[in-house]
C-alpha cells in the first residue's frame, strides 16, 4: 500500500536567464514500511525535494499524496496537520535543543502539537526506548554521543505516530559504525512500527542496506542499483 506518492512534480529557481529547472518531473512512491534510499551528485534537488514532500516548499508543478494529504504546488490547507501527524524530520545535525533533556526534547514537540505535558512525557518515555535511550532520558545533547543525538532526533521524529519520516544526510555527521547503527534502527521501525523513510544518502554502502535505492540525475528519479549510480567507483 502506497504511503507517500508523488507525480510529475516541477520545481526551479529564479527567473530569466538566471532560471535553473532542479526537478523536471519528479514521480516516486513510498509503500508502507519500505526503507527508500535517494542518491544523487551534490546540488541535484535532493533536499529541495524532500522539502516539497515535507510542505516546506511549493512546487511549481505536481502533486503529492501522502495519505489523506493532497498538495504540492499549493501548501496543503492543513499544512500544520501534516508537519504534526504526517511527516517527521531527522536532520544531518539533529537540531536538538541543547539545554534540555532528551526526554524534553522530544516531549517539548509533541507539546507543541497540542499534547498535555504529562502526555508527552509519556510517549516521549516510549519513543526514547524504541530508539535504545532508555537508560539516557535525563542527558543533554552535549552529554550524548553523536549517535546518540541522532537518536534522540529519531525518537522525536516518530513520536506522535507519524507514518512518514524524511532524514537528510542522517548519518552524515556520524562514523561508520554509528551510521550503521542508525540504519539497523531504520529498518526495526519499518519492518515493527510499519513506518515509512525515505533517506537521503551520500554513502552508497548505507544505501544498499536500503529496500530500494533510487537516483536523483537531471532532475527525474530512477531506479537504481549501486553501480549504475557510482560507475566504477564501488
Ligand atoms: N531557495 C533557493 N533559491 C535558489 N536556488 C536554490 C534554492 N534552494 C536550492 N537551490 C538550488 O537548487 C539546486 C538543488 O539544491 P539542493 O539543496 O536540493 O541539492 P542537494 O541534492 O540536496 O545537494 P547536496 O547533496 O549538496 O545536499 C542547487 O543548485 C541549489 O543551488
Ligand atoms: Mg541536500
Amino acid at each position: 500500500m502506497a504511503v507517500l506518492s508523488v507525480r510529475g512534480l516541477h520545481k526551479g529557481f529564479g527567473s530569466g536567464a538566471q532560471r535553473l529547472e532542479v526537478l523536471k518531473g519528479i514521480d516516486l512512491t513510498l509503500e508502507k514500511g519500505e526503507l527508500v534510499a535517494l542518491m544523487g551528485p551534490s546540488g541535484c534537488g535532493k533536499s529541495t525535494l524532500l522539502n516539497i514532500i515535507g510542505g516546506l516548499l511549493d512546487a511549481d508543478s505536481g502533486s503529492i499524496k501522502l495519505n489523506q494529504f493532497n498538495y504540492g504546488v499549493n501548501h496543503p490547507s492543513k499544512l500544520v496537520d501534516l508537519r504534526r501527524n504526517g511527516i517527521g524530520w531527522i536532520f544531518q545535525d539533529y537540531h536538538l535543543i541543547e539545554n534540555l533533556s532528551a526526554l524534553d526534547n522530544v516531549a517539548l514537540s509533541l507539546e507543541l502539537s497540542g499534547m498535555s505535558s504529562m502526555q508527552a512525557e509519556k510517549e516521549a518515555r516510549i519513543s526514547l526506548e524504541k530508539v535504545g535511550l532508555g537508560d539516557r532520558i535525563s542527558f543533554k545533547p552535549d552529554e550524548l554521543s553523536g549517535g546518540q543525538r541522532q537518536r534522540v532526533s529519531i525518537a522525536r521524529a516518530i513520536s506522535g505516530s507519524r507514518p512518514v519520516l524524511l532524514a537528510d544526510e542522517p548519518t552524515g555527521n556520524l562514523d561508520i559504525q554509528s551510521g550503521e547503527d542508525i540504519l539497523v534502527l531504520f529498518k526495526e521501525l519499518c519492518s515493527n512500527s510499519g513506518i515509512s523513510i525515505l533517506m537521503v544518502t551520500h554513502d552508497p554502502i548505507l544505501a544498499s542496506k536500503a529496500d530500494r535505492m533510487l537516483l536523483l540525475r537531471d532532475g527525474t528519479v530512477a531506479a537504481s542499483d549501486i553501480k549504475e549510480a557510482w560507475g566504477d567507483e564501488v
